[in-house]
């Protein structure tokens, strides 16, 4: 019998080799713990990079998105509003502060929070005295919301926004890094994104005094006095300095790592743009994705075999691939919460599928990809 091809991941880490002389660093100095000289420099670098001038590294994007929550002094039963289409990371700490969610469909030019929904529902909402005390919108797959218009909605109304750039670091909004404005920016080094930690996350924010705050609480809101003495109750969420040192080392290959995603894009679509019922993840025209993931819509009637059909042949030859994120508002966790809109996002979940997309990819490997899914509208149309 022959050996399976080797497995295709949808998004594994790509190390440059600059990151181990950095661990190395790390080790040599034994500051092997959530503190020290990689850990600052990653933040400088990232401030230098987004141009968002303060930061704090965290252990996960999740937990950066509960710093920027407990700095907006919250109380249980407060609504925040999000974006639908996004990973549970994005609202899981706003549940465990007992607020509550109500879930914003999508944009189908950018696939963004609707900007036009949010608009109108910021209307009503302030008609009865009902305001969200956040907005938090996603930034997805790599592509930028539409940040000035959110902002610009939700100033009105004095609503602060957390923009959730988890997917989205080396990102371009109009002339600046994604997620640079509102409140606050989360950003995420899990180990499928486009850089990684190992495990991480950072807050930036143009305001100082948000991110020294969420510093105090990341260090279990400990009073800086030689005693432990706390006047609150904090959380252990610091990064440790060896993910900083791998951090720093990703960081410097970033945008060439946006390049090569960018390509692997364009590949698919030379390769795959001809198969009618086929098509791709729109690009914003006020910004430039990075094209973290490659995401393609299957539409069943035109192309003739569903998007899990194609899903399970390309699986059948060791290629991960996986839907599009299923939105929150069908999650059964939150059956309860409120939905605002239409099923644009519930489409997007029908007929997307997100395509292996690491940097590391080959221009074949592109092709054994483009082959299967060529293979699967093959064997659709002749039954
Ligand atoms: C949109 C979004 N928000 C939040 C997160 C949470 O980040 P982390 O996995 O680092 O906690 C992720 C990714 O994992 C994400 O994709």
């Amino acid at each position: 019998m022959n050996a399976p091809p080797p497995r295709l991941f949808l998004s594994p880490p790509h190390m440059s080799g600059r990151e181990l002389d950095y661990v190395r660093e790390a080790f040599a100095s034994n500051y092997v713990a959530p503190a020290g000289p990689m850990l600052e420099a990653f933040e400088a670098s990232l401030a230098a990079y987004t141009g968002i001038p303060h930061v704090v590294a965290v252990s996960s994007g999740t937990a950066a998105i509960h710093l920027a929550l407990k700095a907006l002094a919250l109380t249980r039963g407060d609504e925040i509003w999000a974006s639908t289409l996004t990973f549970i990371g994005s609202v899981g700490p706003a549940i465990q502060e007992g607020l509550v969610p109500v879930f914003l469909d999508a944009d189908p030019q950018s696939w963004t929070m609707d900007t036009a929904l949010l608009a109108e529902e910021l209307r009503k909402a302030a008609k009865s005295g009902r305001l969200p005390k956040a907005v938090i919108p996603t930034d997805i797959y790599g592509q930028s919301c539409d940040l000035d218009r959110i902002v610009a909605l939700c100033d009105e109304h004095g609503v602060p926004v957390i923009c959730d750039s988890a997917e989205a670091m080396g990102a371009r909004y109009k002339d600046r890094h994604a997620g640079e404005g509102g409140f606050a920016t989360v950003f995420s080094f899990n180990g499928n994104k486009i850089i990684t930690t190992s495990g991480g996350g950072a807050l930036a924010s143009r305001d100082a005094k948000v991110i020294e705050h969420a510093r105090y609480l990341a260090t279990q809101a400990r009073a800086p006095v030689v005693h432990y003495e706390h006047s609150d109750v904090g959380f252990n969420y610091r990064m440790s300095n060896i993910c900083a040192a791998i951090g720093l080392g990703q960081l410097e290959v970033l945008d060439q790592r946006v390049a090569r995603r960018r390509r692997i894009f364009d590949l698919y679509r030379e390769r795959l743009h001809d198969l009618p019922g086929l098509s791709f993840m729109p690009e914003a025209g006020y910004g430039r994705s990075t094209r973290w993931l490659t995401v393609i819509l299957i539409d069943q009637t035109q192309f003739g075999a569903s998007r899990e059909t194609v899903r399970l042949q390309l699986e059948a030859v060791n290629i991960e691939s996986r839907p599009v994120w299923k939105p929150m508002h069908m999650q059964p966790v939150f059956r309860q919460a409120r939905h605002v809109g239409g099923k644009i996002a519930e489409e997007l979940f029908e007929k997307g599928l997100c395509l292996p997309s690491g940097s590391q990819m080959s221009d074949d490997q592109i092709d054994r990809v483009a082959e299967t899914i060529r293979g699967a509208a093959r064997s659709a149309r002749n039954g």
